[in-house]
């Protein structure tokens, strides 16, 4: 397949005014007691679908920033120390509403926010998150929960310094999945909707959707979206000019 034209890969034209950076805030009413002037270190998210790339870029930018002597701390979904096996136990049953296993990641969440991402800044680490509340947010919408309340319950997070989203066509994501793991991951496909039989038929169809609310949230929270069919190369050298622009203020 011809790759496609990088979506945001261009430079920045001469004359065109950078934006400030802008003050730290918690999305909602945040953690109680933290005051954000003293959150010294720089929180950046990589968003995207399954097997768009996450790690392998999030590998990069470790090695890179340790490399240039950043210390680093990786944070994600499903790895608090609170509840990440008994949301993996929950996962392999359906009997958890969809309220219900949303708050159970809301606790993941807000377990690794206040133990891990708030201590780590403080200290002035550089956190990199693998995903964070835009794909739990969206994963909700997508089975028909009010936009209004989640954004509710994740105003109990940091607006992070910066939030890539990689970009990957669903039919691309399903060659890449195939080939790291053999098999399409059930609630990856959006298997639980019923969408359709056929869990390929149902990967395509599910991702669609959540491409879409990913659109629609990033009008609101403005990631930068990144062309995830390049190269890693190319996408990490870009990763890396638009961090380096972040570290600079
Ligand atoms: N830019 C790229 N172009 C082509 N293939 C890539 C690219 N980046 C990563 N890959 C490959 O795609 C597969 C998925 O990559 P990776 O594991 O980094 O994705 P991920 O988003 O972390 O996935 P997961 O959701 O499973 O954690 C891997 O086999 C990786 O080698
Ligand atoms: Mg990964």
């Amino acid at each position: 397949m011809k790759p496609q034209r990088p979506i945001s890969l261009r430079k920045p034209r001469p004359g065109i005014v950078v934006p400030r950076a802008k003050p730290r805030r918690f999305y909602g009413l945040g953690v109680p007691g933290v005051d954000v002037t003293k959150l010294a270190g720089k929180l950046i998210v990589i968003e995207g679908a399954d097997g768009s790339g996450r790690s392998t870029q999030i590998a990069r930018l470790v090695a890179w920033l340790e490399g240039s002597g950043h210390a680093t701390v990786q944070v994600g979904l499903k790895r608090s120390t609170l509840v990440s096996e008994e949301l993996d136990q929950a996962q392999q049953g359906n009997i958890l509403s969809h309220t219900t296993l949303s708050l159970f990641y809301a606790t993941d969440f807000a377990d690794q926010m206040e133990n891990i991402i708030l201590p780590a800044l403080r200290a002035g680490f550089m956190v990199l998150a693998d995903r964070y509340i835009y794909t739990l947010m969206v994963r909700d919408m997508v089975r028909g929960m009010d936009a209004a309340w989640l954004r509710n319950l994740y105003g109990i997070a940091l607006a992070p310094d910066v939030v890539f989203y990689l970009n990957v066509r669903p039919e691309e994501l399903v060659e890449r999945t195939f080939a790291k793991k053999q098999a399409l991951d059930y609630w990856e496909s959006g298997m639980d909707l019923g969408l359709s039989r056929d869990m390929f038929d149902s990967f395509l169809q599910y991702q669609a959707l959540v491409a879409a609310k990913f659109k629609e949230l990033q009008r609101s929270y403005g990631f930068t979206i990144l062309d995830g069919h390049c190269s890693a190369d190319e996408l990490n050298v870009e990763l890396r000019r638009r961090i380096e622009s972040v570290l600079t203020g």
